[in-house]
């Protein structure tokens, strides 16, 4: 006989069995509606991309995670690890024909060749929600508004969760004051974004490899004790575009009712080197999980693979680190609510009664689940019990007989009756 714990699913990916369903639809539904109440407006696209497009010379770890093959063509090809850039070559490939703003969410799974940690797999649903073309920081504050939606949709509160956040433009301001020229920021900003990931000095190396003197380097370490918004703002003076940026962002969310969410953390500057202004990360109030989504401003990417001086804002929203988070909340989480029929006969003579009785009750509108073979009265109890119905017909020769059927209450443990002919006919 053969051995089925051979096969297991590859490490870091997974099944969803109907239990893991139920929690994964509820998740997905509480993205929908909250982007659908934003006005965002639904896309999607393929997993596969080009390798050329997903890889940036940066040095992210991202790049390093990817997955990728060559096709029979010789093509090189990648499971995407984000969906960022093909959202930007979706919107490049019709420059100047979309009206911009626009405002696109998507859920997609992503996949990443991740040491695997709590939260960190190597598959990943994500929820992404982007709006390209607009400068106004009152994006970020929307883009942010739309998330908190999801989370009060799924039970989660001001709280639960904090949304901790930074802006690019104010470290480069922090790090010209120190006299690093900007040609230098695109690196330093990825090895302080490791701060704390890996040892200080392996952070040492990465700043001197992006051109920082190494008497230079204790000072910018130092930016990242920077503890509060005021503090940083006053070490630049109140007239830089990251302090009227900030502001304006800080009053859209007061606007939003989501001031309360927000914490100014200058260490959170993403590992990604494509944004470019403010970056945002949110995470539950222990903070003891990855982030449960984060993304920021990214106003070169379009320009980069040819879609023009296009700026955008968005975020990316993993479906494993709010699925511990609720199921940690509610055991029950899983448990699925009381609903439809289930509706069985005992002898093979009652089947087609049974799927007329279905068919009729279907096109009610009820969710019938009908079981296809006689069963015995025990086992079919006990099966409609398992599969949460809430009510359950069971149709034997006696019933026939007597032109009637029972209908079982399994929540109240009732039952009424009602004539075969009436229910068929009231379809
Ligand atoms: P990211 O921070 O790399 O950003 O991923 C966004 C979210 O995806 C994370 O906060 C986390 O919830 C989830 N996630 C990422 N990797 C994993 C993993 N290995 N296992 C479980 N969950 C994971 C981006 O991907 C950006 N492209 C987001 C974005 C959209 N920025 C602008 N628009």
């Amino acid at each position: 006989m053969a051995d089925s714990s051979k096969f297991q699913p590859p490490r870091g990916m997974r099944d969803f069995y109907p239990e893991d369903m139920r929690l994964r639809s509820r998740i997905f539904d509480a993205w929908r509606a909250a982007a659908e109440e934003s006005g965002f407006e639904a896309y999607d696209a393929c997993v596969v991309e080009s390798l050329e497009l997903l890889k940036r010379k940066a040095g992210e770890e991202i790049v390093d995670q990817i997955y990728h093959f060559k096709d029979k063509s010789n093509r090189d090809l990648a499971l995407r690890p984000e969906i960022t850039p093909t959202l930007a070559r979706m919107v490049a490939a019709r420059k100047g024909a979309l009206s911009l703003p626009l405002k696109w969410y998507t859920i997609g799974q992503c996949f990443r060749y991740e040491r695997m940690t709590r939260g960190r797999k190597r598959e990943h649903y994500q929820w992404n929600l982007d709006i390209v073309g607009e400068q106004s920081v009152s994006a970020e504050a929307e883009i942010l508004a739309t998330a908190t939606r999801a989370m009060q949709h799924l039970g989660l509160q001001q709280e639960h969760y904090r949304i901790h956040y930074s802006s690019r433009t104010l470290l480069s301001a922090l790090l010209y004051r120190l006299g690093i020229p900007p040609e230098h920021h695109p690196a330093t900003f990825l090895a302080l974004d490791k701060r704390g990931k890996v040892p200080d000095s392996a952070i040492f190396e990465l700043l001197k490899a992006g051109g920082i003197a190494d008497d230079g380097i204790p000072a910018v370490l130092r930016l990242l004790e920077i503890r509060t918004l005021d503090e940083a703002l006053e070490l630049l003076g109140t007239d830089s575009i990251a302090a009227d940026e900030i502001n304006f962002f800080l009053a859209c969310a007061e606007a939003h009712g989501i001031l309360p969410l927000l914490q100014f953390n200058i260490s959170v500057i993403r590992g990604l080197s494509y944004y470019t202004g403010i970056v945002f990360e949110a995470f539950d109030i222990q903070g003891e999980l990855r982030a449960i989504f984060g993304g920021g401003r990214y106003a070169k990417l379009l320009a980069s693979i040819g879609g023009g001086d296009v700026t955008a804002v968005g975020l990316g929203f993993g479906d494993v680190v709010i699925a511990e988070i609720l199921a940690e909340r509610d055991a029950t989480i899983n448990k699925k609510p009381r609903h439809g029929y289930y509706v069985a006969a005992m002898e093979q003579e009652q089947i087609l009664t049974t799927t007329r009785i279905a068919s009729a009750l279907r096109r009610q509108g009820h969710t019938v689940n009908l079981t296809l073979a006689p069963v015995k009265p025990r086992s079919f109890f006990s099966k409609a019990d398992a599969a949460a119905a809430a009510f359950a017909i069971l149709v034997g020769p006696d019933d026939i007989a007597a032109g009637t059927i029972r209908v079982k209450d399994l929540e109240m443990r009732s039952q009424t009756s009602q004539t075969i002919d009436n229910m068929l006919a009231s379809a």
